[in-house]
């Protein structure tokens, strides 16, 4: 009996671990809210989101996945409320869209190194998730820095959360997230997941392996309380 339990603990803890526990949390499998993609955690090219629909936002006409749509559509109304309209520029991309991309990239900044600061490789990015996207200043598309000391991109910065959002390539953590501060790229989460992220003041990456951690200890609570009465 206790060989079994802790056996399971072993199990568990490499599991965890190994990140293949995540799929046992539905909002931490591929479909969920809260699936990581970055360098680390890629997406297979024949990963696209089943529920991809048309935002019914001002700006281009752009797709996400159904309740990240949703969550966006109320985001611009309450931004347009609040006098700062947005325009959508860029929401779910295709694993060869997004190789496009980095290459078009590629060829205009003229280096490798470059391009992997302000693109993502195919397979890399969020965009193909289907839970990202790209905002700007009513009636422009231009993505750039400046959208950060904006009225517009100040209210998304203070209000993204409310709506699940997160503005996911943060200032001043480039070194964690692999690439350059970009205040117009919106990461939907879940308002749950979007607030304490917010609140926590890290990037994505370091609030989920500390989450990880966290879920990590309760169950090896669980586990050790059974064993030891
Ligand atoms: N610009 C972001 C990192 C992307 O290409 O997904
Ligand atoms: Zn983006």
């Amino acid at each position: 009996m206790l060989l079994g339990k802790v056996i399971s603990i072993v199990a568990l803890s490499a599991a965890l671990l190994d990140g293949s526990m995540d799929v046992a949390m539905p909002d931490k499998n591929i479909d969920g809210r809260v699936f990581l993609v970055n360098r680390q955690h890629a997406l297979s090219q024949y990963y696209a989101p089943i529920d991809l629909r048309k935002t019914e936002v001002y700006g281009m006409s752009q797709s996400m996945r159904d309740e990240a749509a949703t969550a966006l559509e109320s985001l611009f109304a309450a931004a347009k409320e609040a006098g700062v309209p947005l325009s959508s520029v860029s929401g779910y991309r295709s694993y060869s869209k997004q190789a496009t991309i980095y290459q078009r990239k590629v060829a205009n900044t003229g280096s490798e190194k470059e391009a992997d600061r302000l693109v993502a490789r195919a397979g890399t990015s969020e965009h193909q998730l289907g839970l990202a996207m790209d905002v700007a200043r009513k009636g422009t598309s231009s993505l750039n820095s400046g959208f950060a000391k904006t009225k517009e991109g100040q209210w998304v910065y203070q209000n993204a959360h409310r709506f699940g959002f997160i503005v996911r390539y943060p200032e001043g953590y480039e070194d964690i997230t692999g690439y350059d501060y970009e205040p117009w790229h919106i990461r939907y989460v879940g308002v749950e997941y979007a607030t304490a992220i917010f609140n926590s003041g890290v990037p994505m990456e370091t609030y989920m392996s500390g989450h990880r951690l966290e879920i990590y200890d309760f169950l090896i609570h669980q586990v050790t309380n059974e064993v030891l009465p």
